[in-house]
């Protein structure tokens, strides 16, 4: 089994990994960067990382090269995916400070390269999303949080946002009454890529905010930042023994 790790928003600690050797991966999309290398608090562990927003966090959500990330961990022979994404939360059950391993999504991007089939030689293939994320992979990580007494909810409809920008409260609203738990802006189209490529897939959401006009207050980058870094050693906890072996 051939696992990776696609760090989101506030993942990217050179210190978590062993033996750590990155390189570029050619793809028809482009380059993607990724490290080999073994997980530092699982050395028995191989794994491939990939950061998600690139260097420095250079990349917003909606110019993330999507499909040269997967086709590149496709081609490497990844079979099984961990990703994690930081998310505001709409649901009072899923606190800041709380994982939730989501089961399935609402897309609500507007402008993304969202397929690798475009037809032509690619052909015109429509990929089953009826349960888009790795039941499998989901419960191995919830025994993984139920034995560190790590928060963590088995379940929740990720609701994806074009970005950059946060959202308005009446949005918000909107996807709480079509059964949204916790949004964020990447989960699509990384989740429907992986599905196309055949790969295993799931997706650590971390909440750090309660969504906009439920915390009272406006939001800022900065305390999705600050809950993501207050959070990273219990996300490194629920790795190590919650990844795929
Ligand atoms: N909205 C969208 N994306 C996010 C949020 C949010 O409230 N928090 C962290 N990522």
């Amino acid at each position: 089994m051939n696992v990776a790790v696609i760090g989101g928003t506030g993942v990217y600690d050179p210190a978590w990994m062993l033996d750590a050797h990155t390189e570029s991966v050619a793809t028809p999309y482009g380059e993607a960067l990724v490290t080999r290398g073994r997980l530092a608090s699982a050395p028995d562990l191989s794994i491939i990382f990939l950061n998600r927003h690139g260097t420095g966090h250079a990349l917003p959500p909606h110019r993330v090269n999507y499909r040269a990330n997967i086709w590149a961990l496709k081609a490497l022979g990844v079979d099984r995916v961990v990703a994690t994404a930081a998310v505001g939360s709409l649901n009072q059950a899923m606190a800041p400070g709380h994982f939730v391993l989501v089961d399935q999504f609402l897309d609500f991007t507007k402008s993304r390269p969202s397929t690798f089939f475009e037809g032509g030689e690619a052909g015109v293939v429509h990929t089953d999303m009826t349960e888009p994320y790795c039941g499998a992979s989901r419960h191995r990580l919830s025994l993984s949080a139920a034995k560190w007494g790590i928060p963590l909810v088995n379940g929740g409809v990720y609701v994806t946002t074009e970005g950059p920008r946060f959202e308005s409260a009446a949005e918000i609203r909107a996807f709480k009454l079509l059964g949204g738990d916790v949004v964020g802006m990447t989960g699509v189209p990384e989740v429907v890529l992986a599905r196309e490529a055949g790969m295993c897939y799931t997706a650590i959401a971390l909440v750090t905010n309660y969504a906009a006009g439920l915390a009272g207050q406006p939001l800022t980058h900065q305390e999705v930042l600050d809950v993501m870094k207050q959070q990273s050693e219990r996300l490194r906890q629920l790795l190590a023994e919650g990844l795929p072996r």
